[in-house]
């Protein structure tokens, strides 16, 4: 078995989350293609759910698959997303990005009563980091915003590389008309505490920490597939 075939089974696995009637967040990258492509094989064989996009590639493949499609303005709550991501840690803190689909991915998120998390074992990590962190900024002003980005990091704790993403030689840009900052700070110590200080640069749109968002996250690896669930006691004491 390989990372693709891991993938997959933590997508059938996810899949069994599935209810007829569901308002369904569908994720973007590999691992949550596999996700679409089973759903669709059960939406052909009458499973009846409404989904709404975080891509227009997943928008694509959904549509090839037929499966109905909806949109946040039609349908504003949904009942669960599943989704793939890049890095997460024990605590189910997240690197999402790595498709370019983040902002779009953050919106569904927090639109839906539920997130899980789909990958295979490598996306697993004790400290987030080692995958660069992606971060969506507006175009106006980027080399701007880039030079804020890096400053506002190195006082929350966090130096590295800070490139703009390219594609065939021009800068890569998101379904949202964004550019995405790729950050190699190899190490995020504190996670909760560099989102904030990123939330504070003018021009940036959202970063690819997803924290205290995924509830659950279903691993699958060579030890079989594993779900995990975010402890939320210490935040639901304070609420
Ligand atoms: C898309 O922007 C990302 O957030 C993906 O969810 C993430 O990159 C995981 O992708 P793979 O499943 O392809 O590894």
């Amino acid at each position: 078995m390989n990372a693709d075939d891991f993938k997959r089974q933590a997508a059938a696995k996810a899949l069994e989350l599935v209810t007829p009637g569901m308002r369904l967040g569908l994720g973007t990258g590999s691992t949550a293609a596999h996700l679409v492509d089973l759903l669709g094989a059960k939406v052909k064989s009458g499973l009846d759910v409404v989904c709404v996009p975080t891509s227009e590639a997943t928008r694509l493949q959904a549509e090839r698959l037929g499966i109905p499609l909806t949109t946040l303005d039609e349908t504003p709550e949904l009942d669960l997303t599943i989704d793939g991501a890049d890095e997460l840690d024990n605590e189910l803190r997240l690197i999402k990005g790595g498709g370019g689909a983040l902002l779009r991915e953050k919106i569904v998120a927090a639109a839906s009563d539920r997130l899980v998390i789909i990958a295979d074992v490598s996306k697993r990590v004790r400290q987030l980091g080692a995958f660069p962190l992606p971060v969506e900024i507006v175009r106006f002003g980027h080399l701007a915003t880039t030079r804020l980005v890096a400053a506002y990091a190195e006082e929350a704790g966090c130096t590295g590389d800070i490139t703009v993403r390219q594609r065939d030689g021009q800068p890569f840009v998101t379904d949202g008309g964004n550019y995405i900052l790729d950050c190699a700070f190899g190490r995020i110590e504190e996670p909760e505490i560099l989102d904030e200080a990123l939330k504070l640069v003018p021009g940036v749109v959202e970063s690819g920490l997803f924290l205290g968002l995924a509830e659950m996250a279903i691993v699958a690896g060579p030890g079989g597939v594993l779900t995990i669930e975010a402890d939320w006691s210490a935040r639901d004491d304070d609420e």
